[in-house]
């Protein structure tokens, strides 16, 4: 299964860690290095960098960090070795056979295949005699013939060995069938197509692979009206969003979340290309986590039924702590985007423009839908409406944002200023008592943790951690100066378990005569492993002079006797991690 070091090396020295990263973002050089937007997470001024010299990638915002391979990894969503074959393919390497194509890793590459020539399949199938019901279907819906291409939109035949027969002549097996859920298993073992009689739009991930379709009736209240592909290697509902592939390089900072396919569908003919939608299921910590990464503002456009309205609150829930800014449509008289578009025609996109510019924040939305559960010319329930909505404004970070919202309550309502805010200060200090209490209670948690590696380490004492990661900074940069190193310093040496591994891994790179670039080391770390091994590099500059200063940080390390070790912080109480946590402050002042 593991591809040979040689290989990655190979592959290392052939790839140009700049030039990959600059398909994804605008670098520019600033100095040895080039910054840009981090694409992992919102921000507006750049603190991701990437450093050609070390190989490395690291964003002072979010602290992702890694090499090629784990930019891929991340940037791709995608496996190790998954990673490997693409950057192999744009050098033009081929990987090692029987390493990259076994298992599960060949699986998935015949679901994509076997996806691809269905999506083929099906959209063909809309100008065949058969399938001109589905085709009309569609532009029944208003869609362009270009919107229907532009999607891949398709028709699956009412026969039900359609397209297991076309896969099967394609020379796909009846398991790669089942397994890319394109067909059920009879009692028998057979296949029979999941989809028939819909019209089908194919879900495409970052890559622009297929790796899920719906299917919707054609009938009017039959049900499902949507059948979605299940959960397959390739898939997972909650962690995909439908559209993505498009929007993404539309989204200029916002990127607009509807509930359904032909919403977004509609609305990309609308010119709102930055339009994407969840799966059919209520918005995951996992989608929103994707979406943080390509934009910083979401404009939530949700059915304005009951249903849509709670979900709509339920996705601000989870958005909100994620530092999104966040907006709020509503599309009147109970329609979706869809029907806007359509109710609408030429004016649809001008009038959804105003209807966008005219959307409140959330924070707006929610006081707004506060104040119609109370009939507020009613004191008591003024009181109460007062009472829920400082709750509400207790929770924003920002104090001038809370003064924005005070003040508007106060004018609104009649009552002071002061009152309210004292009420909203009086909330936040209990909310933030309760939670420094979480947040030691966390930390309590974090450092006994047994999986949790690279939380315990933080609390081995600063000093020699500090020494650690600056001397595998400076192994890393100085080949020479390793290969002494690596003869005299035993791993045991090394305090933090996450250091000791690194240090491991380079020393027996070291030995077998590979070059100590963290490409050969990366495999056997974690993303979040590899984010701080790019954050060593980082944080400590080239030394001028380096064998000094390893004999320094070595020697620290050495004489650090007061150490408080993962088993002590395990053991202590409460009232001795107190102690111990000032006796670091201490140390680090
Ligand atoms: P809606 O019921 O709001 O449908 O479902 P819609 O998008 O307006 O569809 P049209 O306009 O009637 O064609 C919203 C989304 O929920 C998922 C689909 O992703 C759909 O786009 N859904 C809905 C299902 O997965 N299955 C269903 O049976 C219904
Ligand atoms: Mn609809």
């Amino acid at each position: 299964m593991a591809i040979p070091q040689e290989f990655i090396s190979e592959l290392k020295m052939r790839t140009d860690i700049v030039d990959v990263i600059s398909s994804y973002v605008k670098l520019k050089k600033t100095g040895r290095n080039y910054t840009g937007l981090c694409p992992f997470h919102g921000e507006k001024t750049p603190s991701f960098t990437v450093s050609p010299d070390k190989g490395f990638f690291y964003c002072f915002g979010c602290h992702v960090g890694g090499d090629v391979i784990g930019f891929i990894k991340q940037a791709e969503n995608l496996d190790y070795v998954e990673s490997i074959k693409l950057l192999a393919q744009r050098a033009g390497m081929t990987v090692p056979e029987n390493t990259a194509d076994s298992g599960l890793s060949r699986l998935r590459t015949r679901i994509y295949e076997a996806n691809r020539t269905a999506a083929r399949f099906y959209n063909k199938q809309l100008y065949t005699e058969e399938g001109r019901e589905g085709l009309r279907y569609l532009r029944g819906r208003m869609l362009a013939d270009s919107t229907i291409t532009h999607f891949g939109l398709g028709f699956a035949p009412k026969s039900r060995f359609a397209l297991v027969n076309h896969l099967r002549e394609k020379g796909f097996t009846k398991a790669e069938i089942i397994q890319a859920n394109l067909a059920n298993e009879t009692r028998n073992g057979n296949p029979i197509d999941r989809f028939t009689d819909r019209v089908m739009f194919p879900i495409i991930d970052l890559r622009g692979n297929v790796i899920a379709f719906g299917g919707r009736t054609m009938i009017k209240d039959f049900k499902p009206k949507y059948l979605n592909t299940s959960d397959t290697p390739v898939f997972t509902k909650g962690n995909n969003l439908f559209a993505l592939n498009f929007a993404k390089n539309e989204a200029n900072g916002t990127l607009i979340l509807v509930e359904g396919y032909m919403d977004v569908i509609a609305l990309h003919q609308a010119g709102f290309r930055n339009a994407v939608a969840g799966l059919g299921t209520a918005l995951t910590p996992e989608q929103a986590n994707i979406l943080r990464h390509y934009c910083n503002e979401v404009i939530l456009c949700y059915d304005s039924d009951n249903a849509g309205q709670m979900a709509a609150s339920k996705a601000i829930q989870i958005l909100r702590p994620m530092g999104l800014d966040i907006r709020v449509v509503a599309v009147p008289d109970g329609k979706d985007p869809d029907e806007f578009m359509k109710t609408f025609g030429d004016q649809g996109p001008a009038r959804f423009r105003m209807l966008i510019e005219k959307s409140g924040n959330d924070v707006d939305y929610r006081l707004d839908k506060l104040r119609s559960k109370y009939n507020t010319e009613l004191t008591d329930q003024r009181v109460s409406y007062l009472t829920e909505a400082a709750r509400l404004i207790a929770t924003l970070d920002s104090s001038i944002e809370r003064d924005v919202y005070i003040s508007r309550l106060s004018r609104d309502q009649g009552v002071s200023k002061e009152a309210i805010l004292e009420q909203v200060n009086k909330i936040a200090r209990k909310n933030s008592a309760g939670a420094a209490k979480r947040e030691f209670r966390e930390l309590k948690k974090q450092m006994t943790s047994e999986s949790s590696a690279i939380s315990r380490e933080k609390y081995v004492p600063l000093g020699s951690a500090r020494a650690e990661e600056a001397l595998i900074a400076l192994l890393m940069n100085n080949e020479d100066i390793a290969m002494e190193v690596i003869k005299k310093v035993s791993p045991e040496l090394f305090c933090s378990p996450l250091n000791r591994r690194v240090y491991e891994a380079i020393k027996g790179n070291a030995e077998k005569g590979y070059d100590f670039s963290l490409t050969d080391i990366s495999g056997g770390f974690s993303d979040e492993e590899n984010s701080r091994i790019a954050q060593m590099l980082f944080s400590h500059t080239r030394e001028n002079d380096p064998k000094r200063a390893a004999e320094d940080y070595i020697r620290k390390m050495t004489d650090n006797s007061q150490r408080i070790t993962p088993d002590q912080v395990a053991s202590a109480d409460e009232d001795e991690l107190r102690r111990m946590m000032e006796q670091i402050k201490k140390k680090k002042a």
